[in-house]
């Protein structure tokens, strides 16, 4: 262990992070010293932390290497030398870990909240409030969180747990929206900037004469998600009953994930197939043509399932190699076969002002039919991607750290 160890001139304010989070200090730096090749830094509550001295520097919020304004990065990682070193490591009087850097005396403070949550030499410690993915099936009807209109757009408590249920669910409903036309925007406002589509700022979903979608007739539709067709599917869908006084149109829900889960379990081959094969999923309009190719069921690097891609409404013909063609067929039929179990399906009316959000890469979405002839059905939709709603939840967390 080297004996380079100093007190720097005191500062009794902590440093800005390289964020505009809160970072409570919950524990203090007792002790900070040079260790071969990094700063290892000693708790109050004896943990010691490590810190390489690359890591250290390209982290230094001073205001010639961080704007203090945008707090982000001016600092050109680029020419930082490999065999940087500090002269001095220490703690200031503000609590703060000091580092006077040896080849051009640079120094550099770290505010200790925001050092020990990003102390990547004890990973498993602070693994933060990832959020767990509770899976479901048929009996989740009884139990969708349903959340009120005027509560959720209104209080920053009611809008959190709304949001927290939509991350770890994948389906939730508001309830008394407002009926009327943009209404739907209203309310994604409170999450963030909605995605637009070839379909507009909000769709229209009602029977159609000359419909451009299927979703735009009385006819049930198959599970599926929307936009399949695009490189990245929106992550949130929103849709907004303006009316309904038809006889049928249930939505249906199945939760994407669960069912990846069962037919992992007990279809491993089928399951295995869609995660290989690519699938190419193509929406032809007149001023447009969409199309990507992916496989119906995409794993994270862990394994774990992270989307769904049925597309039962735009699937191309199945170009799989010739080999493989019975074998993917086996694994889009069994797809689709527990979509339609319905141990898996949620069905239940929608009334005038419910207002269906739901996670559009996990859980998959359908309608039984209905008819036009009795009454009038008129949904409205808008999407808005996962990065919104994660960004508003982590907004929402900030000043309760
Ligand atoms: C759609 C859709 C469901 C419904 O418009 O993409 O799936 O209940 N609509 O009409
Ligand atoms: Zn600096
Ligand atoms: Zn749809």
């Amino acid at each position: 262990m080297s004996t380079v160890r100093a007190v720097p001139a005191c500062e009794d304010e902590l440093p800005i992070t390289p964020d505009f989070d809160v970072w409570p200090v919950t524990h203090t730096i007792v002790d900070a010293c040079v260790d071969g090749r990094h700063v290892r830094v000693s708790w109050d509550d004896g943990r010691e932390s490590r810190f390489h001295f690359r890591w250290l520097r390209d982290a230094c919020p001073c205001s010639e290497c961080l704007n203090p304004d945008s707090r982000e990065q001016i600092l050109d990682v680029s020419a930082l030398d490999a065999t940087i070193a500090p002269t001095t490591t220490g703690v200031d009087a503000a609590g703060s870990l000091a580092v006077v850097w040896a080849d051009d005396r640079h120094r550099s403070r770290f505010h200790p909240g925001w050092l020990r949550a990003h102390d990547y030499s004890n990973p498993a410690m602070e693994a933060g409030a990832a959020a767990t993915v509770m899976t479901w099936g048929c009996e989740f009807v009884e139990r969708i969180p349903t959340f009120d209109a005027q509560t959720v757009m209104h209080d920053d408590e009611a809008l959190h747990a709304w949001l927290t249920a939509l991350r770890q669910l994948g389906l939730t409903r508001v309830r008394d929206v407002p009926s009327h036309e943009h209404a739907v925007l209203g309310v994604a406002a409170r999450i963030g900037v909605v995605r637009e589509s070839v379909f507009g700022r909000t769709f229209q979903v009602r029977a159609e004469p000359k419909p451009i979608s299927n979703a735009y007739t009385s006819a049930g539709l198959l599970p599926h998600t929307d936009l399949p067709t695009r490189e990245v599917q929106p992550g949130i869908q929103m849709l907004h009953c303006l009316v309904n006084d038809a006889a049928g149109g249930e939505s249906v829900m199945v939760d994407g994930f669960r069912l990846a889960e069962v037919m992992r379990r007990e279809h491993p081959a089928a399951f295995d197939v869609l995660t290989r094969v690519p699938i190419e999923f193509n929406s032809r309009g007149r001023d447009s043509e969409y199309r990507w190719r992916a496989p119906m069921i995409a794993l994270g690097a862990d394994g774990q399932v992270v989307e769904l891609r049925p597309g039962a409404l735009v699937r191309a013909p199945v170009s799989a190699p010739f080999e493989e063609m019975e074998a993917v067929y086996d694994g889009i039929q069994t797809f689709f076969r527990l979509a339609n179990d319905d141990t898996l399906r949620a069905v239940f009316p929608i009334h005038q002002g419910d207002l269906l959000a739901f996670d559009n890469r996990r859980i998959l979405h359908a309608r039984t039919a209905y008819d036009a002839a009795s009454g009038v059905r008129h949904l409205e939709g808008c999407y808005i991607d996962r990065d919104e709603l994660s960004s508003r939840i982590r907004v929402l967390e900030r000043r309760k750290r």
